[in-house]
């Protein structure tokens, strides 16, 4: 399977205006328009949006937005979860058109119930490059969902999708790339005893992103649920922090990046707390990705 990129991520939030001036002023996002229900489009690349956020009384995971490689990846996809059994929509012309993107199908995971939108292009930005303010992020990083059917997640995620797994914490946690992207993953599927988001993820270019931000965010009372730590699987050090909504975000700082050919193989690692942070930095289990709910798709609807 040809895969780009994860592209964005569609959040559901409560007061849009105030989320999206803390996406800007906080995260440091640009914004980029907004669309005709009341969703604010924001970005961290060229593209059009990698985050868009929309009004709703449930803050959580509205969509997951991928980009493939090209149109024909596209078709190869479809045909894929079609022989597998999963329905799959394509979007209304002006429906993906509207989200600045081309051709675009939308599939539900049948273990979390995220909805995933996969397109072929993004319209760019008036080929504007992206510019940072207080941090230099890089790109969106990855979203990691969780679910109470987690071995049969990853199952999909790796069999049907044919995602290439980089590591697991054995029994909790599976990181995965969307292949041939390097990224050590654009996914991550956890444990939990119902579907949720756990995190979305921003990766920044300094260490200094990361301690500018928990001065930036000390000074305006952001919650830092938990770090500044360092995840031993992808060697990235991060910072999870929560949105207005409660929404847990990462920032990370470095990763292992994966050729096309001859990847090394995944390895598992223990089911220890060291296992997720071998800095064992601040944890506040209570607030971290507590709040996510996952909408679900409604094949006879329009999304939007
Ligand atoms: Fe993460």
């Amino acid at each position: 399977m040809r895969y780009n990129k994860l592209g964005y991520v569609a959040l559901n939030v409560t007061n849009v205006e105030r989320s999206a001036e803390f996406y800007v002023k906080q995260v440091g996002l640009m914004p980029s328009g907004t669309g005709e229900n009341g969703e604010v489009f924001l970005r961290c690349s060229e593209d059009h949006h990698n985050i868009v956020l929309c009004p709703s009384n449930a803050p959580g995971l509205k969509r997951v937005g991928v980009e493939m490689q090209d149109s024909a990846a596209l078709d190869e996809l479809a045909a894929k979860l079609r022989a597998n059994g999963v329905q799959v929509v394509e979007v209304d012309a002006a429906e993906a058109a509207a989200w600045h993107q081309k051709r675009s199908i939308r599939f539900s995971d049948p273990f979390t119930g995220a909805t995933f939108e996969c397109y072929s292009d993004m319209l760019a930005w008036g080929g504007q490059p992206f510019i940072p303010t207080h941090t230099k992020i890089q790109r969106l990083g990855h979203v990691v969902l969780k679910t109470p059917e987690f071995e049969k997640g990853v199952k999909f995620y790796t069999e049907v999708l044919e995602l290439k797994i980089s590591d697991a914490i054995a029994g909790g946690a599976c990181f995965m790339r969307f292949h041939p992207n390097p990224y050590h993953h654009g996914i991550g599927l956890g444990v939990s005893k119902a579907p949720l988001l756990h995190h979305v993820n921003f990766m920044v270019t300094e260490v200094d992103d990361i301690g500018k931000a928990i001065a930036r965010f000390s000074k305006a009372e952001i919650p830092i649920v938990n770090g500044p730590g360092r995840h031993p699987a992808s060697g990235s050090m991060f910072l999870y922090y929560l949105d207005p909504d409660g929404m847990t975000l990462e920032y990370s700082f470095g990763m292992e990046e994966f050729p096309a050919e001859g990847a090394r193989k995944p390895r598992t690692f223990e089911p220890i707390r060291a296992s997720y942070d071998y800095w064992d930095s601040y944890l506040d289990t209570k607030r971290k990705a507590a709040v996510g709910a996952i909408e679900r798709l409604d094949v006879t609807n329009r999304q939007r």
